[in-house]
């Protein structure tokens, strides 16, 4: 589809130097990935594919994002470089990552990923062109941290070469992927994606599509509980997170990981969680009502805890490798 006209920054075409799969060295990875939308985590895909030896091209949607996408790649990969991750010189990484305004660029490779907003109409329209200009035999990810993967295949020729990659943020640090197996994704997807999750040195997760795929549903069970618990007087928020940090080695305390996901977000997931599965998912009128006051968590300033800057007041600094599963569901979104 469509070609943004202006000034693209670098609009590549396939088998240009600047895309250089020959200079690539792709071990259990497609040579060419698409990544659609050079964001937040548009970017760290595309890092993460090309470290791992893909030539990796990026569409934006327009020559600003595109622009501003191929300096995060690039930022994270001088990262990976100055950190002693990759032996590769930046030059040669960086050959390997193209951007473009042009979906037809996507048209050489084996596996594109959607990274775009979290919104039913955009992804559905983006997949449909995405696959307009594929061959029949690419695969179609999506990084979708909530929407259904069926509901988003619907709108496809070629479900079944469809499935949700769902990397976590920030990419570089965390070492989960969960790879969501719709009704009808072929059957020889799984043991290709479990081998380019592993040649991404992460480790996947296999879930049937389902409402919070693996992860939320799990983090948000017992986040829940633990509203309840902090709502009956059993015993302080501090506590609270204390006893699943040191007592079941959780890095993060659920009431602290839900500061930083943001009470908002997390209650957005809830009253689709309990729309779906049922009502142990029923927001705590703790939540609720921390929400209607305002009280979101780090970025508000105040949810379980009071946050100074990035740090919580009475509890120690958070880690950044969480996935801070980004925008609230939306009606037919999935957590
Ligand atoms: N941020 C997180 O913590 C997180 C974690 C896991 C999954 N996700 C999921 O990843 C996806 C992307 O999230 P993000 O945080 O990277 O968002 P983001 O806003 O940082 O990036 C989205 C990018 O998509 C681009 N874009 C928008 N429409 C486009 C189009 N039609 N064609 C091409 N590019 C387009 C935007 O310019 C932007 O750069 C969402 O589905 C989100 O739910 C996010």
């Amino acid at each position: 589809m469509s070609t943004v006209p202006g000034k693209a920054p670098r609009t590549v075409l396939p088998d240009t130097p600047e895309h250089d799969v020959e200079a690539s060295r792709v071990e259990g990875v497609p040579a060419r990935v698409g990544v659609l939308g050079g964001g937040r985590m548009g970017a760290g895909i595309a890092h993460a594919f090309c470290l791992a030896g893909s030539a990796v091209v990026v569409v934006e949607r327009d020559d600003d994002a595109a622009e501003a996408g191929l300096a995060r790649v690039t930022q994270a990969l001088a990262r990976s470089v100055d950190r002693g991750t990759t032996a590769e010189p930046l030059a040669d990484l960086a050959r390997r990552v193209a951007v473009s305004t042009d979906y037809a660029s996507f048209s050489p490779c084996g596996l594109v990923v959607e990274a775009v907003p979290e919104d039913l109409d955009l992804k559905r329209q983006a997949l449909r062109a995405v696959e307009d200009v594929l061959d029949d035999g690419a695969w179609v990810a999506t990084n979708t941290s909530s929407l259904s993967v069926d509901a988003l295949a619907d709108a496809l020729q070629r479900p079944d070469r469809f499935f949700g990659l769902h990397f976590f943020n920030p990419v570089p640090a965390s070492t989960l992927i969960e790879v969501v197996l719709g009704a009808r994704t072929a059957a020889d997807l799984e043991a290709a994606a479990r081998s380019w999750v592993g040649a991404l040195g992460k480790t996947p997760v296999v879930v049937r599509d389902s409402p919070g795929f693996a992860s939320s549903r799990l983090g948000v069970a017992i986040a829940l509980e633990a509203m309840r618990m902090l709502e009956e007087g059993v015993a302080s928020a501090e506590d609270i997170d204390a006893a699943m940090v040191l007592g079941y080695k959780h890095p993060v305390g659920p009431l602290r990981t839900t500061d930083i996901v943001g009470l908002d977000v997390r209650l957005g997931i809830a009253e689709y969680l309990a729309s779906t599965l049922g009502p142990r998912f029923t927001p705590p009128a703790i939540l609720r009502e921390k929400v209607a006051r305002g009280d979101l968590g780090r970025k508000s300033g105040r949810g379980f805890f009071t946050w100074d800057d990035a740090a919580p007041s009475s509890a120690p600094r958070p880690r950044p490798d969480l996935d801070t599963s980004p925008a609230a569901p939306v009606k037919g979104e999935r957590t």
